[in-house]
Parts: structure tokens; C-alpha cells; sequence
């Protein structure tokens, strides 16, 4: 079940965050999501566990995808698609005629997923991310037709 985080769900946001990092982030860049102005911090749970989290921001008709995380030990079980599904639903309930994201060029998981869910790779960002690896940009139209 997805659904808005709270500040209390926010040490569990920053450990699945911090799975794939060689440092944790600071919690305060999961908080100011919480405050709204377009911006949304959605938590996944499955018995009364938080698995995933996603953040996502609406600008106007635009939506775009900041995060999408679940934990490493529940990966590969279809989580992540139907937390995706949710969020694709949430931000055209919120005004989202399409959701573009970024993605590192050599996160395949990610980008297969994407895929199926209809994103298309619209453009790539060179050498992004701090180690020199590329951003890839998805883009699709979200909501209704
Ligand atoms: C990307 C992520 C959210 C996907 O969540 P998940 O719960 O593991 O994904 P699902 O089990 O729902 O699988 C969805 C699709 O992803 C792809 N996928 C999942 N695991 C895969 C693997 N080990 N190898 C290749 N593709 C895989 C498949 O296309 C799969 O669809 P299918 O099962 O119908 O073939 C998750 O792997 C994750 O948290 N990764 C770390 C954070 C991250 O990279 N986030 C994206 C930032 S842009």
C-alpha cells in the first residue's frame, strides 16, 4: 500500500535510501518533501513495513519522478512496478500530463522498469553524476489516454 509519508516514517526513508550509497543523506532532504509546494514524499508498505519510498514533484502539467527506492531485500518481487503504477496515478490526480525522470546510465533494474511502464528515453545528461557516469531522461504521458 503506497501512501504519504509522515516525519515519523523518515528514519525508515533515509536507511533505504542510504542501501545504495556509500553514505547516508541527510534526513532533511527526504523532510522538505513533506511540505508540499508541489513536491510529495509517498512511503510502499507491506505488513505494516515501510519498503519503498518515492518522491515525486508536480510543476503545472509536468510531474517528475526526484526518487524511487525499495528496500534491497524486497527487490525483484513486484513492488517497484506497483509503486510506480500508484505514483503514475497520484501525480495525474494532482495535475500531471506526463512525468520525466533521470536515471544513471548503468542502473538497468531502473531503466527496464521505466520501459515497461510505457517512459520513454527522451535524452541523456553527459557525464552527471559526480563519478562521470551519464544521466539517461525518461519521459511518458501519465493519467487518462
Ligand atoms: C528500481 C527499483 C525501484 C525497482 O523495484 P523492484 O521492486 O526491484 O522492481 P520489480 O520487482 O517491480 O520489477 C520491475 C521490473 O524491473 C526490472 N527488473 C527487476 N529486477 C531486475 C533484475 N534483477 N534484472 C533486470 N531487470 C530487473 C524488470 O523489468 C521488472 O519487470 P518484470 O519482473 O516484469 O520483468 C529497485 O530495484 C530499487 O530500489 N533500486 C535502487 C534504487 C534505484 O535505482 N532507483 C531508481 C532511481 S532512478
Amino acid at each position: 500500500m503506497m501512501r504519504l509519508a509522515t516525519a515519523a516514517d523518515l528514519p525508515a526513508v533515509v536507511a533505504i535510501d542510504a542501501a545504495d550509497r556509500p553514505a547516508p543523506r541527510p534526513v532533511e532532504l527526504f523532510s522538505e518533501a513533506l511540505v508540499g509546494r508541489g513536491a510529495a514524499l509517498h512511503v510502499y508498505e507491506l505488513d505494516d513495513e515501510i519498503v519503498g519510498f518515492a518522491e515525486t514533484r508536480v510543476i503545472l502539467d509536468e510531474a517528475w519522478l526526484v526518487d524511487i527506492a525499495i528496500a534491497p531485500a524486497r527487490r525483484g518481487q513486484g513492488l517497484g512496478r506497483a509503486f510506480l503504477a500508484g505514483l503514475l496515478v497520484d501525480v495525474a490526480r494532482r495535475g500531471a500530463e506526463s512525468l520525466g525522470l533521470e536515471v544513471r546510465r548503468d542502473n538497468v533494474v531502473a531503466q527496464k522498469l521505466y520501459e515497461s511502464m510505457g517512459l520513454q528515453k527522451v535524452g541523456r545528461r553527459r557525464r552527471y553524476y559526480a563519478d562521470g557516469e551519464d544521466a539517461l531522461l525518461y519521459q511518458g504521458a501519465v493519467g487518462p489516454g
